[in-house]
Parts: structure tokens; C-alpha cells; sequence
């Protein structure tokens, strides 16, 4: 497999503090990597320590098969980023803003107007950056991020703070990058549902550590649907499951089946009709993407 980032056993400690533990992060070419875990989880850390910002205390750290300890220039001359909030001048455009940046990269005028494009703010390219919204303003980072045609783009919690409207914008514009520009994305977030939506292989940490690291659907498929059987008597039919050998447990006046085939499931019903035991419901519970990062992350602590 071909990763763009690969960290091997990267730990980064803060006096006593162990913010990132044993991380072994792989990124494959052309993915949205979403890169999830709740606060302070060393989502920052970690980016910082990609960026070159910041040194491990321990692990190595390869992006395009290159060491950033020894070749950081070569690699950040093709990672493009967006951490915390972006510094502008706020009394000029967006335009000269970019025109700025662009003379420091030394590429081609012709980029402020193809990358305002791609993050739909030609309309206001002439407009003071002082104006502008917060999503308007990462836009414009992003913007900037990509005036050089990075071949990666990090971008530490993109959406926090914006509205609705904004976060959309930004999950649209992200999405079409791999695609139209053969770019592989770093995205952070500390909710699911962002990754959810944008991600395409999906990194989980808690406390320093990575504890699931996969495609999407791997994590989705982690949630195993649960029976549940509401039944007459529930003391009775547990006991009718329990001395068969059945996995059950009872929570709320319902029956938690943990057993998943249907062969399972057809002899559960079975053995509680033989019983004489009323079977009012049997339904299907599948959790949420919410119950599978709290279960995750609680079963890593
Ligand atoms: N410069 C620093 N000095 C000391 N502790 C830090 C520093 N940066 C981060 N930490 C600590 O490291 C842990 C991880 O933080 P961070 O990487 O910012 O998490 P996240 O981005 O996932 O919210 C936290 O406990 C935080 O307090
Ligand atoms: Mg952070």
C-alpha cells in the first residue's frame, strides 16, 4: 500500500503529560482521512508534529516516503494546511491577501483567481477581509492553503465555529479535492458526524492513542445491530433464553438478544413460543455512530 503519512510509534510528551502515545498513523494516496477523537485527545499535537511544527519525543515521521526530520522542506513544499485560526491582513482583500502569499511561493498570478474559484469567493474577491464572515475567512484560508497545488492538504478542525450553511460549504469544497486534484486530505474533528459525512478512511484517538483506524464502512460495520425482544413475561423468557444457551441480557423491560444470525434469532423466538411466553415485538436496534465512538473510545480507556 502506497501511504502519503505514515507515523511509526509517535509519542510526544509535555513534561509529564503524554499527549500522543505509540501512534501509528497510515494515510493512503488519493483517501479523506478523517482523523477523529473528543478534546484533548492530541489531534493538534499530532497535525503539529506533521507539519514540522513541533518535534516527537519519540517515532518517526514519513510523508511521501520522505523522513520530516531530514527532508521537511522537500515535504512541505506540497502539503498545504490550515491549522487554528489563519492570520490575514484584515484592511486588505481577499485578493491582495492571496497576492501577498503568492509572491512569497512564487507561483503564477493566474492561482489567486483559480484558487477564489474553487472556494467560491471571486464574487468578494475585491472586498476587505475585515468584512468577512468566519466561514468566508476559512474559505479564504483554505484558499491559501491551496494556492501551491499541494499533493496534501491538513486541515485541523475546518469547521469549528461556523453555522450550518458554512459547514456544508466546507464538506462540498473538501470533498471534490481527491477527485479533481488528486489530492489526499488530513481532516480533524471532534464529532462524528463531520467525519461521517466527509471521510473516507477514518483515524480514531483517545488519550494519546489510536484505538480503530479503517475505512468508513469497517467502522460502521463495528456497530452489530441488537434484537430486541419485548416480550409478556421477562423474568420467564430470560430464564427460557439463559437455560438454552442463549446470549440475552434485560435492560428497561426489553430483552437484548446478542446473538446476530438469523438461525439464532428464529430459535430465541422458538424456544419462547414452546414456553407459552407472548412475543409483542421483535425489533432490530441498530446504533448510532454516536454509541460506536463512545463505545470505542470508552472500551480504549
Ligand atoms: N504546548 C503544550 N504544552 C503542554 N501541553 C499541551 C500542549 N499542547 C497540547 N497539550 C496537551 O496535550 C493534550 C492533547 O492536546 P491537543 O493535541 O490539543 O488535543 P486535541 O487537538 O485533540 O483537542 C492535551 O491534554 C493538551 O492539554
Ligand atoms: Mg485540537
Amino acid at each position: 500500500m502506497d501511504y502519503i503519512v505514515q507515523t511509526r510509534n509517535v509519542s510526544k510528551s509535555f513534561g509529564r503529560e503524554q499527549a500522543v502515545i505509540d501512534l501509528n498513523m497510515k494515510i493512503p494516496k488519493g483517501e479523506i482521512y478523517g482523523f477523529l477523537g473528543p478534546n484533548g485527545a492530541g489531534k493538534t499535537t499530532t497535525i503539529r508534529m506533521l507539519l514540522g511544527l513541533m518535534k516527537p519525543t519519540s517515532g518517526s515521521i514519513h510523508i511521501f516516503n520522505k523522513e520530516i526530520r531530514t527532508e521537511k522542506i522537500e515535504i512541505l513544499k506540497k502539503v498545504g494546511s490550515l491549522v487554528e485560526n489563519p492570520s490575514y491582513y484584515p484592511h486588505l482583500t481577499a485578493y491582495e491577501n492571496l497576492e501577498a502569499l503568492r509572491i512569497i511561493l512564487g507561483v503564477p498570478k493566474s492561482r489567486i483567481y483559480d484558487v477564489l474559484e474553487l472556494v467560491r469567493l471571486s464574487d468578494v474577491a475585491n472586498k476587505k477581509v475585515q468584512g468577512f464572515s468566519l466561514g468566508m475567512k476559512q474559505r479564504l484560508g483554505i484558499a491559501a492553503s491551496l494556492l501551491h497545488h499541494p499533493e496534501l492538504l491538513i486541515l485541523d478542525e475546518p469547521t469549528n465555529g461556523l453555522d450550518p450553511s458554512g459547514i456544508i460549504e466546507m464538506r462540498q469544497l473538501i470533498k471534490q479535492l481527491p477527485r479533481e486534484f488528486d489530492m489526499t486530505v488530513l481532516i480533524s474533528s471532534h464529532l462524528l458526524t463531520e467525519i461521517d459525512q466527509i471521510a473516507t478512511t477514518v483515524g480514531i484517538v483517545s488519550q494519546g492513542k489510536m484505538i480503530f483506524q479503517d475505512s468508513i464502512e469497517a467502522m460502521r460495520n463495528h456497530a452489530k445491530p441488537k434484537i430486541a425482544l419485548k416480550v409478556g413475561n421477562i423474568a420467564h423468557a430470560h430464564r427460557a433464553l439463559l437455560s438454552r444457551g442463549m446470549k440475552v441480557e434485560v435492560q428497561e423491560e426489553v430483552i437484548h438478544l446478542q446473538e446476530h444470525s438469523d438461525e439464532k434469532i428464529a430459535q430465541a423466538i422458538r424456544f419462547l413460543v414452546q414456553d407459552g411466553i407472548s412475543i409483542y415485538r421483535v425489533e432490530e436496534e441498530k446504533q448510532s455512530l454516536e454509541d460506536i465512538f463512545l463505545q470505542m473510545t470508552t472500551e480504549g480507556q
